[in-house]
């Protein structure tokens, strides 16, 4: 059956690419340490029998033929990237878990009547190019032109990123999926939150993935004399942004269910005796309800007018991406259920707060998510954890699922 060594030891194998004594895992897409991952992911691919392929935009691919090869195919998989500082389980666990089932299915000499490939998507997490899902939004047909030119923050574009590593990115349609050749996407995970260890559980069935809003806001006040201008004459752009923050905060907190972080945030010009006259920070805003994200946002937005007014400075906008919430099909959970019952595990079923690939892919096939539970909850860190035992429970039903989807003969 599954073997939980070889899964462990490839997490911990592919865990010290990127890795930085004294901080955490950084893969960023189209980087040297992401080259030298996907190497690591396509020779995984090969030890477990899969025939390999890369797409235009980065995503590697490994195929297990089916018995109709024609049939609708059966995806798997997660990204290969990671966010500054991450852990080694983020991403790497659904590809190394999803190339597991595929190599314990040749091991057991299965059949199946669809084929499955295992995806290794591209920046998932979005932490170069400040937007997420470039390999998943690439398969689905939704990366534009515009995205192309989106720059990191030295000023290099996604096209010249690519053309560095050898892509052509005027072939980016090229990775397109159709519905048509598509039977579902199932995506393993680890939860990245505290609900299953609260319930001393191994493994979670996701009901549904929340949205994704990410903005650029940027405080146009006015810089000066840090000693000659005295305090009411200031437009001082940072304490505006310092309430904005805390206006952000508790809009979302007076929810319940809504999450808004402000993950970045920049002062300019950045003298320790100038009045900030620039800031921008970024906002990410999640619901499991676009409508109950939709309300947050408008308050937000109230109050950050009112606070302009009061301080007479300005706001300009970006939107980076509006990603809405996405349902996982209740035909796969019931699958995961299922497998949960064969296998003997007991099961608790959630709500992903966390974006995933599967947020695209539900765009052009049904969607079904399996969680593995996080130590303390922890994730975007180098502290996250799970076990070797609770990530060979994940691997075990997406083993199940998978096998049941593409049709065991
Ligand atoms: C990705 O991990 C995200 O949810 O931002
Ligand atoms: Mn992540
Ligand atoms: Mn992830």
């Amino acid at each position: 059956m599954i073997n939980a060594e070889r899964v462990f030891h490839r997490l911990q194998e592919l865990g010290k690419i990127g890795y930085r004594e004294g901080g955490g895992v950084t893969r960023h897409a189209f980087t040297s340490e992401d080259r030298a991952a996907k190497d690591l992911v396509i020779k995984y691919m090969k030890e477990a029998g899969l025939e390999v392929r890369e797409d235009a935009v980065g995503n590697v691919i490994g195929r297990r033929e089916g018995k109709n090869p024609q049939a609708p195919v059966v995806l798997s998989g997660s990204h290969i990237d990671t966010v500054c500082d991450g852990g080694i389980f983020d991403g790497a666990l659904g590809i190394i878990g999803a190339i597991e089932v595929l190599q314990t299915m040749n091991e057991q000499k299965v059949v199946t009547e669809h084929p499955i490939e295992v995806y290794a998507f591209n920046d998932e997490e979005g932490s170069r190019f400040s937007f997420s899902m470039f390999g998943s939004m690439g398969v689905i047909g939704r990366i534009t032109e515009e995205d192309l030119a989106k720059k990191d923050r030295q000023g290099i574009s996604v096209a010249e990123a690519m053309r560095e590593q050898g892509y052509d990115p005027e072939k980016f349609r090229d990775a397109i999926r159709s519905p048509e050749e598509l039977k579902a996407f199932i995506e393993l995970h680890i939860e990245q939150g505290k609900v299953l260890e609260s319930k001393n559980l191994s493994v979670g069935i996701v009901t549904g993935i929340v949205n994704e809003l990410w903005m650029k806001i940027r405080v146009i006040g006015e810089a000066g004399h840090a000693g000659a201008t005295p305090m009411n004459f200031r437009k001082d752009a940072l304490v505006a942004a310092a309430e904005m923050v805390q206006v952000i905060e508790r809009e979302a907190k007076k929810t319940g269910t809504t999450v808004a972080t402000v993950g970045r945030l920049n002062v300019l010009p950045g003298g320790i005796n100038i009045i900030p006259g620039q800031v921008e920070f970024t906002l990410d805003l999640r619901d499991i309800s676009q409508e109950v994200s939709d309300k947050v946002e408008r308050e937000i937005f109230k109050e950050i007018d009112r606070i302009c007014q009061e301080r007479g400075v300005r706001v300009e906008t970006e939107i980076l991406q509006r990603i809405p919430p996405a349902p996982c099909s209740k035909g796969f959970q019931l699958a995961a259920k299922r497998a949960c019952e064969k296998i003997g595990l007991e099961y608790f079923c959630l709500p992903s707060g966390a974006g995933h690939d599967a947020m695209q892919m539900v765009n052009i096939c049904p969607i079904g998510m399996i969680f593995v539970r996080s130590k303390d909850g922890i994730s975007h860190n180098p502290a996250e954890w799970s076990s070797k035992e609770d990530c060979a429970d994940g691997v075990k039903v997406l083993y199940h699922v998978l096998l049941e989807t593409a049709v065991p003969i």
